[in-house]
C-alpha cells in the first residue's frame, strides 16, 4: 500500500459545526476506521444486498467505456473496486482513500494497487486516467465541488467519472418511510453490527443535505465536466451520475469504445 506523501492527509481540514460531523475529515476517518472489518456486511444487511446492483451499474458504464486505467477514490473495503476488476475486463483499478484500516480490509479481498490519500488532494498528475469512480464516498468529503474539480483534473480527455450515492425518493409516498428508517430504524441496526452506533448517527442527516438531481448535475457541470447524467435507482434512494471530461479544442477524445 502506497502513502502520499506531498502535503499530508488533511490539508482541507478546517474547523466544522458539530451538526456537520459527517464532512468533518477527522470525524469520518475515526468513523470508518472503527466500523472497517465490519463495514461489507452492515452495508449489505442495510440495503438487503441492493447495493451490489448498483455498483455493478458502474461497472457497465465503466465497461461500455473502454476500461483502461480506472481511479476508485473513497475506495474504503473495496466493494466497488472489486465489481470494477471483476467486470470491465483487463481493466486495472487503483483504490484510493484516507483511512488504511479500511484499505486493509480491501487488500484481504484481492485488491494490490492501494494508495492512502485524501480524495481532494489526489497525488497523481493531470490527465492520468481514462475513469474515475467514487461510491458513497462523496457526501463525506468537506469540499463537494472541490473534489470533483480534482477528479476532473486527473481524467483524461473523454474519459469520464460515475458517482454512486445515497439519496431521498421523490415520491412522498416513498420519502416518508425512507426517512423513517433512515433517522430511527439504520443507526440503531448499524450500531448494534459494527458495535459504533454513533459511526452511523449522522448518515441520514448527511443524505438530507447531499445535494441530489438537477442539484447534483449543476454542481458536477460547474466543476469542469460535461453532459452530466443523472440515473436514479430504486426510486431514488441511491443515485448514479455521469459525466465527461471534455476534450480541450484541437485535443483528441481518449474514449476507448
Ligand atoms: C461509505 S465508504 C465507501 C466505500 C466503498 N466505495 C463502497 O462503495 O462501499 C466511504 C469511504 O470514503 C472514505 N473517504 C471519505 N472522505 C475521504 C477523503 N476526503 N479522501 C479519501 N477517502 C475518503 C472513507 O475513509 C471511507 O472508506
Amino acid at each position: 500500500m502506497r502513502k502520499a506523501s506531498a502535503t499530508g492527509l488533511f490539508p482541507y481540514l478546517r474547523p466544522m459545526s458539530s451538526r456537520n460531523q459527517d464532512q468533518n475529515p477527522e470525524f469520518v476517518h475515526r468513523a470508518f476506521s472503527s466500523i472497517a472489518q465490519r463495514y461489507v456486511l452492515t452495508n449489505h444487511v442495510l440495503s438487503l444486498g441492493i447495493d451490489v446492483l448498483w455498483r455493478r451499474k458502474v461497472a457497465r458504464h465503466v465497461r461500455e467505456h473502454g476500461g483502461g486505467l480506472i481511479l476508485d477514490v473513497a475506495t474504503g473495503s473495496g466493494d466497488l473496486a472489486r465489481t470494477l476488476l471483476d467486470g470491465v475486463p483487463g481493466a486495472r483499478v487503483i483504490g484510493a482513500d484516507f483511512c488504511a484500516p479500511m484499505l486493509a480490509e480491501a487488500k484481504k479481498r484481492g485488491l494490490t494497487e492501494l494508495i492512502v490519500c485524501d480524495g481532494l488532494a489526489l497525488p497523481f498528475p493531470d490527465g492520468t486516467f481514462d475513469a474515475l469512480t467514487i461510491g458513497y464516498g462523496l457526501r463525506n468529503m468537506a469540499d463537494w465541488s472541490g473534489a470533483l474539480r480534482e477528479f476532473a483534473r486527473v481524467l483524461k480527455p473523454g474519459g469520464i467519472v460515475v458517482v454512486l450515492d445515497f439519496s431521498l425518493p421523490a415520491s412522498p409516498l416513498l420519502r416518508s418511510p425512507y426517512r423513517f428508517y433512515l433517522h430511527h430504524l439504520l443507526p440503531r441496526v448499524a450500531g448494534w453490527l459494527t458495535g459504533n452506533r454513533e459511526a452511523y448517527a449522522y448518515l441520514g442527516d448527511s443524505i438530507e443535505r447531499f445535494p441530489s438531481g438537477e442539484t447534483m448535475l449543476s454542481l458536477i457541470e460547474a466543476s469542469g465536466l460535461s453532459g452530466a447524467k443523472w440515473e436514479p435507482q430504486w426510486g431514488g434512494i441511491s443515485s448514479l451520475y455521469l459525466a465527461t471530461k471534455e476534450a480541450a479544442a484541437g485535443e483528441k477524445s481518449v474514449s476507448r469504445k
